[in-house]
């Protein structure tokens, strides 16, 4: 016998049976649906791009490590998107002069990403973007808090399940310069290793920090960064902060914020998280990452800020963006956890389909008629290809939960008749071709009464 073939798929990508799909689905469009009262529209960028888009701005371990690369046939290399915010400011900068700004945008892209796999993190994953692009001020960082908020919200999820961890990195170049006396091209290194702080244990931290960095204050300001619980707890950490870092574009721009989110009545969602700074390069302002505030998720459900200089790659004209990234599989596992998915959206729903059953094959030509003019009148509709003993065909219908089976015999077909089966009551009765659709909804109103 030949060696059969694997059905798994590759490692780190999935199937979606219907089932999962039906859940994905659900989510996604519960989510566009929020997107609607917000007024963000849909767009979709292509799946493969050129390297050089992500590798400038990106991150070089998301683009070295982390990427599926294709080489195409002389050399250039193509790259499977590992993220969508490349593509997006690529799309902007192309027709910024007749796009209305601010452009409120969202998508679900299919991204890949060459990781391990494990928990909340596959190599093939969906992920919604929600970004708003030509809107410098704070009020759209605050709108897209407010958007988070919201999806949580819609799905039952309360602020004590989830948190969003804020921070700004203009504030955190305005401590590392004016507190910690960082010369300004090692800041990106501060980033880097905030970045890491969660995803190293504590010596092998400890050890990427001495190597970085001989200066004690700094050293000490890094350890500072990563374990102050709140803004106060932060900056009683530092002695004699100067003027100078009080009227900084970063301190006060942070403050303005929090004002802000308690403005809107969304502080309960959110904390200041000085070590939250994002892995992405492109980063200038407010940064976030979303968490389940419980122990099952460690991973980020949501991840984000602004970036100012992205499209710079493609055009000297600055438009400053702000928005997010959702893996749907962390939020479907988010949900799962605290049980905010109801049961029923894993099960196809058949009640509304309607069955047809027959006598025999001779009515086959009576029975397919009658599912074309049920579809016209957009009634989902199954024709049971067995034409041939009506019990089983039944107990078919049955097993599906359809509440309305069609019986379709000679002598209906003769008369121009059906015989409609309530399936809930067990009444069934024989009526005019010309009333069939009339009797459906008088059946379907009568069962949801
Ligand atoms: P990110 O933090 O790299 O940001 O990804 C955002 C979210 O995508 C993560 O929080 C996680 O839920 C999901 N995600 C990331 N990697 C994986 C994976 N391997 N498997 C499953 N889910 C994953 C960005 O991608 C930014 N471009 C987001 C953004 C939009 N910033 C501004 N606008």
């Amino acid at each position: 016998m030949s060696k059969k073939l694997s059905t798994q798929p590759l490692r780190g990508m999935e199937d979606y049976y219907p089932s999962d799909l039906r859940e994905i689905n659900w989510i996604i469009d519960t989510i566009r649906d929020i997107a609607d009262l917000y007024s963000y529209e849909e767009f979709e960028s292509p799946r493969l791009e050129p390297i050089e888009i992500f590798a400038a701005k990106s991150s070089d371990e998301l683009v070295n490590e982390q990427s599926f690369i294709v080489e195409k046939k002389k050399g250039e290399k193509l790259i499977l998107i590992p993220e969508l915010t490349p593509s997006l400011a690529r799309m902007i900068t192309a027709k910024r002069q007749e796009l209305k700004k601010p452009v409120r945008w969202i998508s679900v892209p299919t991204c890949y990403r060459y990781e391990r796999p494990q928990k909340g993190r596959r190599r093939e994953f969906k992920q919604i973007n929600m970004d708003i692009l030509g809107e410098n001020s704070l009020y759209a960082d605050l709108e897209i808090f407010n958007i988070i908020v919201d999806i949580f919200s819609e799905f039952g999820a309360t602020s004590k399940q989830f948190q969003i961890y804020f921070n700004n990195r203009r504030f955190i170049d305005s401590v590392c310069e004016l507190i910690l006396q960082v010369p300004k091209e090692k800041i990106p290194l501060i980033y880097k290793i905030l970045d890491k702080a969660d995803k190293m244990d504590d010596s092998e931290y400890e050890k990427y920090i001495l190597e970085s960095f001989q200066d004690e204050i700094i050293i000490q300001g890094i350890f500072k960064l990563k374990e102050a619980k709140s803004l106060e707890d932060l900056l009683s950490r530092f002695e004699d902060i100067s003027k100078e870092f009080y009227d900084s574009k970063g301190y006060k721009e942070l403050m303005s914020f929090i004002q802000l989110l308690e403005d809107v009545k969304i502080s309960e969602y959110c904390t200041f998280s000085p070590s939250v700074v994002r892995g992405l390069d492109y980063y200038t302002g407010i940064v976030y990452e979303v968490f389940d505030t419980g122990k099952e998720n460690i991973r980020s459900i949501f991840g984000g800020g602004r970036y100012d200089d992205l499209l710079s790659l493609f055009s000297d004209e600055k438009i400053t963006g702000t928005g997010f990234g959702m893996g749907v599989l962390m939020f479907s596992l988010f949900l799962q956890t605290y049980n905010l998915i109801p049961e029923e959206i894993r099960e196809k729903d058949y009640t509304d389909t309607i069955y047809i059953s027959s006598i025999s094959e001779d009515v086959s030509d009576y029975a397919l008629e009658l599912a074309q003019l049920i579809r016209a009148e957009d009634f989902p509709c199954i024709v049971d290809y067995r034409f041939s003993n009506l019990k089983n065909q039944l107990s078919k219908a049955n097993e599906l939960g359809v509440l309305i089976v069609l019986i379709v015999g000679p002598k209906e077909k003769e008369q121009d008749e059906i015989t409609v089966k309530n399936m809930r009551t067990e009444k069934q009765e024989t009526i005019k071709i010309s009333s069939l659709i009339d009797k459906i909804y008088d059946i379907i109103d009568e069962s949801e009464s």
